[in-house]
Parts: C-alpha cells; sequence; structure tokens
C-alpha cells in the first residue's frame, strides 16, 4: 500500500509517498530546509505543508534525528533541544514516529544491501550528524546511538559526519581518513558481516570509499538518501494480514 514517508534531517526535511511493498516513491519527493530554530511547532508546520502538498489522508511514517521511544523524544543532538520530552506521534496527528537512521537501516536490509543478510549489520548514515542502525540476523536492535562513540576524546560525528567535511572544507581524501578511524573502532566493538555507508554521502561513494581499507566490507546503501523516507513509510504501513 501507499503510505507518505517523510524523513527530518538536520538540514532539510523530505517527503514523498512510498509503495511500500516495492520500497519505491511513487512521486516525486518535496525537500524543504530544516526551519531554523528547528522548534517542534515550525518543524510540525512544515511537515503538515508536505501532507498537504501530496493532498495526503492516508497513514503517515515520519522519520526524527534522535532516540525515539513510542513516539516520545528522548535525545535531539542537531535539531532544537525543546524537543526532547515531546510526543511526536501525537504532535503529528498520530503519525508513526521512529529514530531516522533505524528507518533508513531497515529500508536498506528490506529493499537493499542488507536483503537476506545473516549475522550483524550495521548501517551508518552520514548527514548532519552519524546516524546508526544496528541489525543482527535480520532484527534491529532500536535507537542505538553509535555517532555518539568517543573518536580522541570528541563525539565521532562532531569528527567524522558530512557536516564537518563540509563545515571543514576537507578533500574526500582527509574525510575519508576520519571516516575509516571511526569505521575501525566499531569495527573492533561489533564485528559486523557488513557494514552500510547511507545519507547524501552514500550518492558520491566514489569519492570517498576507495580510501578507506577495512576487514570488513563496506557499501553504498542501494536506496541513497531515499531510505529515511522509504522507512518511515514502511514502518508506519499497516502489517498485512
Ligand atoms: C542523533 C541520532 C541520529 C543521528 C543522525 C545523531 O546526532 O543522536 O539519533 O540518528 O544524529 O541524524
Amino acid at each position: 500500500m501507499d503510505v507518505l514517508g517523510i524523513d527530518i534531517g538536520g538540514s532539510g526535511i523530505k517527503g514523498a509517498p512510498v509503495d511500500t511493498g516495492a520500497g519505491k516513491l511513487t512521486e516525486e519527493r518535496l525537500r524543504i530546509p530544516t526551519p531554523r530554530p528547528s522548534k517542534p511547532g515550525e518543524v510540525a508546520d512544515v511537515v503538515a505543508s508536505i501532507v498537504k502538498h501530496f493532498g495526503w489522508s492516508g497513514p503517515v511514517g515520519i522519520t526524527f534525528p534522535g532516540v525515539v521511544v513510542d513516539g516520545v523524544v528522548l535525545t535531539a543532538a542537531n535539531v532544537d533541544h525543546s524537543w526532547e520530552g515531546v510526543d511526536a506521534a501525537v504532535l503529528f496527528g498520530g503519525a508513526t514516529v521512529l529514530n531516522d537512521a533505524d528507518a533508513a537501516g531497515m529500508a536498506e536490509m528490506t529493499f537493499g544491501q542488507g536483503r537476506g543478510r545473516q549475522g550483524t549489520v550495521l548501517v551508518l548514515t552520514f548527514g548532519t550528524g552519524i546516524g546508526s542502525a544496528l541489525f543482527t540476523d535480520g532484527r534491529l536492535v532500536r535507537n542505538t546511538e553509535f555517532g555518539h562513540l568517543q573518536v580522541r576524546g570528541k563525539d565521532a560525528e562532531h569528527r567524522a559526519s558530512a557536516k564537518v567535511r563540509e563545515d571543514l572544507d576537507l578533500s574526500w581524501k582527509a574525510w575519508a581518513g576520519r571516516v575509516e578511524e571511526y569505521l575501525r573502532y566499531v569495527e573492533m566493538l561489533f564485528t559486523p558481516s557488513l557494514i552500510v555507508i547511507g545519507g547524501g554521502v552514500s550518492k558520491k561513494a566514489g569519492k570517498f570509499l576507495p580510501h578507506i581499507t577495512l576487514d570488513t566490507p563496506v557499501v553504498p546503501a542501494d536506496l541513497r538518501n531515499e531510505a529515511g523516507i522509504i522507512g518511515a513509510a514502511c514502518a508506519a504501513a499497516p502489517l498485512r494480514s
């Protein structure tokens, strides 16, 4: 069935209707810059305008860039801190709300690189922050926050997110060095059988993956930056009986 998927990020809010059986967008996505400050009311207005743009009255799935438990936001590292404690599911009129990387990871496990993969698979999204989705034999361990692992005394996402590359104007090679250092740490901790790189940078994998050497295979997400929208929609799709 078709479900509207909306992906809230630190820099943009993107939405599109999704065929949840095929894992594909059915219309061109709409992207609106994340309001500044990114407070709940302002973000809810953007979400409402995306719903209106598509004339949507069916189910809606929404990702959020922080820990979300039962629709309630617990952390907000890259959006306004006033989100903490907000019942986002209520704010968004009963939508299904989940962590952005978890959504992207589930889409990638269902329709992309992780399809049919057993063992430990780690999907890491590089954008404003670093998001993580950990799978063991295809099952998601929700709300892992591996972007906040410490590397050289700092949150990994403050050294190696895609935003850091842009802010510091790092070459792809220099940035890849930071990403590799982080991935080596993650590899040591979890011994994954596959690492999938998602987020906006996955479109540019050719520029940085050749500079990364790891024992674990590292591949770009098949669904590129649409994984969040697709995963959000799938999370909100009623279960087939
Ligand atoms: C947040 C995560 C989120 C990631 C990517 C991190 O700062 O803590 O929850 O998945 O950014 O948006």
